[in-house]
């Protein structure tokens, strides 16, 4: 690829309008969609119409007439659409972590076996809010959490004493991805249950939550969905277990009033709410709900350009792109990809390990003090390189932003830019 190259590609894809409905800032080139989406340009007025209109002038009446209270169930539709699942087994609201919270602990009143299976297993490298909570969650079912190192230490550790396998879809630091149809079947045919977290895989890669079997699933408002910071996340279970769930009269253990079968009856015991509305717990907020529904309505938009299977060839073909300018216009510096290059078994990211006595931190940051952002993440363990971590979202990005940020890096890298000290300085959120 070269520059006329990359602008040949963006004029013949298809997709390329979208880029139009989000307020990307000029001269920036944003590739962490994967840690917090782009600005869909209608959440603006959304949240101005929402602000001044629905709270300023309708005040609580909004619930009703500007149907508030119908809206966490109509962006779970919209969530299902993207994840293979019917709307009426997603629930959206609370984070992806008290979501998590939630359906293990669902799960954890699930397992088959009466008690000999004991165990958790997930990996070592999961993002650490998934090992906290099903430690937690361990912690109150009597359980014991296992860390396995790699799909093949997971696949090993599957085994009679396994009552849930519990995987990120994507690896946030590798971008690497799990198959989830055969993971699934792998992780029954042990005799345990599959929960999913897709923080890193809901908008961004095709997804058949039902049809490949999963049991339970999480994932993240505000990556690939375009929320906004701190949107509401989504939970889904799969009907089978839903079904037993009210046949056993089984309770996810953050029993709110929302999810009581009638919030305004004001009772004073718990009567859970049919079917998925058990899993909602208090109110929820309305305008994080507001802006998601936005950030997930421009996915409609992507509908007659063919839909989440476009923005998937996309993706791919964004991130080969990336990989192939960065190893051309880098060579010598020593970055290592640790993506898999194999489309089928990776997320819509690219990740490179720096070499020894480049400092990852300090060349993101003069990446970012260039505007080309994407973003830094620690080795996974004592001894393992930092990443330079690059997410690709389809909707917006360009294959002219991949060449751009391909020749911003070598530059970076070419000059040791990154040697001053004001890139040194971390902030709180890296
Ligand atoms: C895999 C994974 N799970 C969960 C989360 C975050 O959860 P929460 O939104 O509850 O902070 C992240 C955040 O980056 C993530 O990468």
């Amino acid at each position: 690829m070269n520059a006329d190259a990359a602008r040949a590609l963006d004029a013949a894809d298809r997709l390329a309008p979208l880029r139009a409905r989000f307020a990307l800032p000029p001269d920036t080139v944003y590739l962490d969609g994967n840690s917090l989406g782009a600005l869909p340009k209608a959440t603006v007025e959304r949240l101005r119409t929402t602000v001044a209109h629905e709270w300023g002038e309708g005040l609580i009446r909004s619930w009703n007439r500007a149907g508030w209270i119908e809206l966490a169930a109509a962006v779970a539709g919209r969530i299902g659409r993207l994840v293979g699942a019917r709307a009426e087994h997603v629930s959206v609201g609370d984070s992806t972590s008290v979501n998590l919270f939630k359906v293990l602990s669902a799960a954890a009143q699930l397992v088959p076996g009466g008690g000999a299976r004991h165990r958790i297993v997930s990996e070592r490298d999961n993002f650490p809010t998934d090992l906290y909570l099903a430690e937690s969650v361990a912690e109150r079912h009597g359980l014991e959490l296992v860390l396995a190192d790699g799909e093949d230490g997971v696949l090993a550790a599957l085994d009679e004493r396994t009552a849930i396998a519990m995987l990120t879809h994507v690896d946030y630091r590798t971008g690497r991805r799990w198959r989830m149809r055969e993971a699934t079947d792998a992780i029954h045919a042990a005799g345990a249950l599959a929960v999913w977290d897709l923080a890193h895989s809901a908008g961004a890669v095709p997804l058949a939550l039902e049809d490949d079997g999963a049991d339970f699933a999480v994932g993240c408002g505000y990556k690939y969905l375009n929320g906004g910071p701190g949107a509401p996340a989504f939970l889904w279970v799969h009907p089978r277990h839903l079904e037993r769930i009210e046949r056993e009269g089984l309770r996810q253990p953050l029993s709110g009033w929302l999810g009581h079968a009638a919030p305004f009856a004001f009772e004073s015991a718990y009567r859970p709410a049919a079917g998925i509305g058990r899993f909602a717990c208090g109110t929820w907020p309305v305008l994080s709900l507001a802006a998601l529904d936005e950030g997930v309505r421009v996915f409609d938009a992507a509908e007659p350009l063919g839909g989440m299977a476009a923005l998937r060839a996309k993706s791919v073909a964004l991130v080969d792109a990336f990989v192939a300018a960065v190893e051309t216009r880098c060579a010598g510096h020593g970055l290592a990809l640790v993506t898999p290059r194999d489309a089928e078994r990776r997320g819509s990211q690219a990740s490179f390990a720096c070499p020894g006595g480049v400092d990852a931190f300090a060349v993101m940051a003069a990446l970012i003090e260039r505007g080309t952002i994407g973003d830094f993440r620690a080795g996974g363990r004592p001894g393992e390189p930092d990443l330079l971590r690059f997410g690709f979202a389809p909707l917006y990005n360009a294959f002219d932003d991949a060449w751009r940020a391909a020749g911003t890096l070598a530059d970076v890298l070419a000059t040791e830019a990154w040697r001053a000290p004001r890139f040194a300085a971390r902030s709180a959120v890296t």
